[in-house]
């Protein structure tokens, strides 16, 4: 089987194309091309502008993945297209694409969940299927060799547009337990990162700076807040630690604020308060609910001190969790995980005709 796979919800167009065979996935061709510089001087997405950009980018994209991947149409048997959650005009650019390509190719549809797609870049590896009963069993009995058992899991979901701990019990079973009440984890880092004139996004460029941070004779010795950390639920919220940052930027000197060290330990901190809360709430879910997986997924999973902060912590909770998190180019967008979670909604029977798919820009999951 060979699924063609498209992702436009926010500012990459993205086009893959995965082929199972014999039970084992291959990604035959991703591209991913990228928006950042036409939205850099605006500090974060603008959206009218990445639908224009999308629209520009789809017939290239498309013909670049084709080239990489040779398949011919004829092979196509799947189109799965991002529905939600993400911009709203940008979505209708992927999804108008796809009504577009499964009439002329004559291929059905197969709706995605963004959100589930960021879980399911998880699983795209040369996985080995031994039962292919259910997607469940599936993903238990890809891995089955190995004896993992992977459910319940909690994932943790950090990108430019979503903060949520979810309880997965199975793959299409899900239970949101916590969300973020205003700026996801990676708005945060983009909007600190504007404060600082890091430029966008601003999470790669907040890592730079807190990787260089060493500890100098001088330190300013910035202390910021762990947003909601100690309350009961499993909710988030980050714009008080932007404000937070905003005015200790605001109170210092303009020479501090243009110094090098100033700049690198306000951005190892703020980096450090956001790793803090993702990981004690996401250990107490994992706790709460017995879980025998940590899954994560979305952009801000891409950072090196966040994937490297897990590890030691999981083991204090219980030495038999089983911890996956995606290699980086799958952790942020990209349509190899659109097509993943297609294959496994397919597998339920969730294919369509090209009439019925419709935009939700609020989807949850
Ligand atoms: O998943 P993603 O590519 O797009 C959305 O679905 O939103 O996530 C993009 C977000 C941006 O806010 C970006 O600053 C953040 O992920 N990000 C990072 C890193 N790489 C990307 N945050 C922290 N550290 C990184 N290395
Ligand atoms: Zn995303």
């Amino acid at each position: 089987m060979i699924i063609l796979a498209i992702d436009t919800s926010c500012d990459d167009t993205c086009i893959a194309i995965l082929k199972i065979k014999d039970l084992r996935f291959k990604i035959l061709s991703n591209i991913v091309s990228s928006q950042v510089k036409i939205h850099a001087k605006y500090g974060g997405v603008y959206p009218t502008l990445a639908k224009r950009e999308h629209q520009r980018n789809l017939p290239i994209v498309l013909k670049k993945t084709l080239k990489k991947a040779n398949p011919s149409i004829s092979k196509i048997d799947l189109i799965a297209v991002t529905v939600g959650p993400g911009l709203e005009p940008c979505l209708w650019t992927g999804v108008n694409f796809a009504k577009d390509l499964s009439q002329k190719w004559k291929k059905p549809i197969i709706p995605v969940n963004h959100i589930e797609a960021h879980i399911a870049a998880n699983f795209i590896k040369d996985l080995q299927l031994t039962r292919p009963t259910s997607p469940a069993s599936e993903l238990a009995g890809g891995r089955a060799t190995h004896n993992l058992q992977l459910f319940p899991a909690v994932c943790l979901i950090v990108s430019g547009g979503h903060t949520q701990l979810i309880l997965m019990s199975d793959f299409g079973k899900y239970k949101i337990l916590g969300e973020t009440r205003d700026d996801a984890a990676g708005e945060c880092f983009d909007k600190v990162a504007r404060i600082l004139g890091l430029g966008y996004p601003g999470g790669p460029a907040i890592e730079k700076q807190a990787e260089k941070f060493k500890v100098y004779g001088l330190r300013f010795k910035i202390r910021l807040p762990r947003p909601m950390i100690h309350q009961k639920n499993f909710d988030f919220s980050f714009s008080g630690l932007k404000t937070a940052v905003l005015y200790d930027f605001k109170n210092r000197p303009v020479k501090v604020r243009k110094s090098k060290k100033y700049v690198q330990e306000i951005a190892a901190e703020t980096q450090q308060a956001i790793i803090d809360v993702l990981i004690f709430k996401t250990l107490k879910a994992a706790k709460k609910y017995q879980a025998k997986t940590i899954i994560l997924g979305g952009g801000v999973t891409a950072n090196d001190e966040l994937r490297k902060q897990f590890n030691p912590k999981l083991k204090t909770l219980n030495s038999k969790l089983n911890f996956l998190v995606p290699p980086k180019i799958f952790c942020t967008d990209n349509a190899a995980m659109v097509a993943m979670a297609g294959y496994f909604n397919y597998l339920k029977g969730k294919r369509k005709n090209w009439e019925n798919i419709k935009v939700n820009a609020n989807l949850k999951i």
